[in-house]
Formats: structure tokens, sequence, C-alpha cells
């Protein structure tokens, strides 16, 4: 009997500290108008020195694991898609899989630009397909802040920060994702890089004087490309899942450009009211920019069961990415913030659990010692 991969449960976390236009064009030489008539983007959320990667992308896992109704417990695999990593080892992964208390979870991290989201979805439905694993987190997460050169113009004001999650989880119900298409052409890898802190020119003085550890970007060539490779990468995804274009009935692309969204949906013949657009708040946040819209176009009651959903990412690598989804889960019966209250709540029980289990652990080892050294004495006398 074929096995599906469905998403029973969807979570989103952005900083609530917000960077609008305005507050760029006194850093930088821009303006509003120009940010918006290229760009779509009002504003951006921009990450605390105490909001990392890991935290984002825990605060949307636990969100996901909520809606998701799973006991962390029963998670197989845990995959963080981010080119913005805590470390660059260990995975962001597995912090999240240590904080959730996934402790049967495999954990590791996925860079593949933008398109990361899409690229971990795809590879968590073929390990549920192939039935080697059953129940897969699914985290886009990146503080894209951190590595932005704020003097250039050409790259600070696109980017933002947040993160998106996903449960996947395996059935023998007909839908789900259905298809996935995955892409690259590496010799665009100029075209959109941070080239410092790698192998090539590992973290010195030299490559932070030079600015080399911060987004270097040819938005022109970028563009071009992305143009090119939306409408394409959704057409065989769609083509791959048996439909017609038609038949879409959200698309959910990679928010990084409107006017990269109106091309391609303009290409692929999709009317705007089927075309999920958020960019205008949160910029371009990269790997985490579709399971954030996922999550608003599910609030908002734009995704109902039986809805014909079709993602594309694109970006660094360059890489692109895209699948057809069979919507099948129920809508949420809780609202999003008193999911997010009661996922908060949880948290803060898992550290009291956690404080417990310490303590408990250093009583045990207190009372161990004490009966350790009565044992002794007598012998001692
Ligand atoms: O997830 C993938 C990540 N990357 C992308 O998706 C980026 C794709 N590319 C784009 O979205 C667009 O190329 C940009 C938004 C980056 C730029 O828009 P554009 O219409 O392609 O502008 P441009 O690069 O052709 O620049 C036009 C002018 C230039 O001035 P000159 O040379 O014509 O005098 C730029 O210097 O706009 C200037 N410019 C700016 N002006 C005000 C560039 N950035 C800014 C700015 N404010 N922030």
């Amino acid at each position: 009997m074929p096995r599906y991969a469905h998403i029973i449960g969807w979570g989103k976390y952005v900083p609530p500290n917000i960077l609008t236009n305005a507050d760029l064009a006194k850093k930088v030489d821009t303006t509003d108008e120009w940010i918006r008539e290229r760009t779509g983007i009002h504003q951006r959320h921009i990450a605390s020195a105490k909001e990392t990667t890991a935290l984002l992308a825990l605060h949307a896992a636990r969100e996901a694991v909520e809606v998701a109704d799973v006991n962390p417990q029963d998670i197989d695999l845990v995959i963080v898609a981010t080119a913005t990593p805590e470390y660059l080892f260990p995975a962001t992964a597995c912090l999240v899989q240590n904080a959730l208390g996934a402790e049967r979870a495999g954990a590791f991290d996925l860079e593949a630009g933008c398109s990361g989201f899409v690229y971990a979805l795809a590879t968590a439905t073929a390990l549920i397909r192939s039935e080697m694993y059953n129940t897969v987190l699914v985290v886009g997460a990146e503080t894209l802040s951190r590595i932005l050169d704020w003097s250039d113009r050409a790259t600070c004001v696109l980017f933002g920060d947040g993160a998106g999650a996903v449960m996947v989880r395996g059935s023998d119900q007909p839908g789900g994702i259905l298809s996935t298409i995955l892409g690259s052409d590496g010799s665009g890898g100029e075209l959109l890089m941070v080239p410092g802190g790698g192998s090539k020119h590992p973290a010195g003085p030299d490559t932070v004087l030079s600015k080399q550890h911060f987004v270097k970007m040819n938005g022109r060539e970028v563009y071009r490309f992305a143009t090119r490779v939306m409408a394409q990468a959704a057409r065989q995804a769609v083509d791959k899942a048996g439909w017609q274009l038609d038949q879409i009935d959200l698309f959910l692309p990679h928010q990084a450009n409107v006017r990269i969204i109106d091309s391609a949906a303009k290409s692929l013949k999709i009317p705007p009211e089927k075309v999920f657009v958020n960019l205008e708040r949160y910029g371009n946040t990269s790997a985490a920019s579709i399971p954030i819209a996922l999550c608003e176009a599910l609030d908002t009651g734009k995704i109902k069961p039986g809805s014909n959903l079709v993602m594309v990412g694109f970006g660094a690598g360059l890489t692109w990415a895209s699948c057809a989804i069979k919507w099948t889960a129920p809508q949420p019966g809780t609202p999003a913030p008193q999911r997010a209250a009661v996922s908060r709540l949880r948290y803060i029980w898992s550290g009291i659990k956690s404080f417990g289990f310490q303590l408990s652990r250093h009583i045990d080892a207190a009372v161990s010692k004490t009966i350790d050294g009565i044992e002794r004495k007598p012998s001692e006398e």
C-alpha cells in the first residue's frame, strides 16, 4: 500500500522588533518609495541579540508540535533549513531536537538558501514514503539580519528574520505532498553568497575588514534567474502531481520580491486572489518565508481541507524547489494566539521538569555519597 506524507501541524515565529523602510532611510541612502516600488516590502522583523536562529526555530517548532498534537518522543527526525545557523556546527537542528525533548529523533541542517524549506519538505516526504521514518519536523529559520552589511542599500533593505515549521506524518490516506521538484545551477553560485568563514576564506582579520562575512548579491541576475525558474518549477510540480494549472487553489511562492511573484503568476495564469503574498510585512526571510506564508494562509482561512497548494522556492546555490500539496489537515480548532500560549506553557513546564530532573540527580548523587560514606565508616574505624 503506498504511503503518503501529510502536513499535520504548523507554526511560525517572528521577532517582535520591526524595522520600517522609513527607519532604513535614516541609515542608508534609500527611500520608502524605492523599496516599495522595486520590491513590495514595507517593513521587516529583526531579531534581538538574544533571539538566535535556534530560538526562532524552537518557537515555531513548538507551535507545530502543539497543532499536530504529537508527543516529541514520537518525532523521528528534525530537519532545519537555514543559511544562518546558530553555529558552523553543531547543527541548529540538534539544538532544536534537544530543546523539544525529541529524544528519539535524528537531526540535521539543510542548506539550500531560500529554497531550503521546500528542499527539506521534499526530503521529509521521501523518507516518509520509503517508510524509513513516519514523523518528521521540518523547520525553516533565519536571522539574516546577522549577516547583512547594513551600509549596503542593495541588500540590507531586502531581508528579515523569522521561522516557520511543519510536522509531516506518514499515512495510507491519499493526499498530502504529492510531488516535489529540486533543482540547482551551481554555475550561478557567486551571484548570491557569503564568501567568508568557510574553507576557502577562513575567518580572520582580513575577511572581517573586507566584509566577506556579509551577503553579496548581484540583484539583477538573481532577479532574471528567479523570474525564469519560478513559473517553470511550479509547472513541473503541477505536471508531476497530475494536475492542470487551473486546479491550483493557492500559490505559495518564496517571498522575495512582489515583481518576481507577479511575473510568475502571470506566466502561470494564476489570478491574484490565488497568490499568497505577505512580504510587505516580513521582507525576504529566506528559508522561513514559505512556512510563514503557509501559517498565515491557514490562519486567514485561505486553505481548506481539499485545497490544492503549490509552493516554489528559489535562492542561493543557485537552487530552486517546488511541490504540490493536496491539503488534508482539518482547520485548526484553536486560534493561533491560544496555540502559542499553550506552546509557551509547555515550554515552561518542560523547563520545570528538566530542572526537577537535574535536582533529583543532584539529590540522588548526594544521598549515594552519604550512604557510601556511612557504609565505608566501620571498616575505616
Ligand atoms: O531569495 C533570493 C534573494 N534575492 C532576490 O530575490 C533578489 C532578486 N532581485 C531583486 O529583487 C531586485 O533586483 C532588487 C530589488 C535587488 C533591485 O531592483 P532592480 O529593479 O533590479 O534595481 P537595480 O539593481 O537595477 O538598481 C536600480 C538602481 C541602481 O541605481 P543606478 O545604477 O540605476 O543609478 C541602484 O544603485 O537602484 C539603485 N538602488 C537603490 N536605490 C535606492 C539599489 N538599491 C537601492 C535602494 N534604494 N535600496
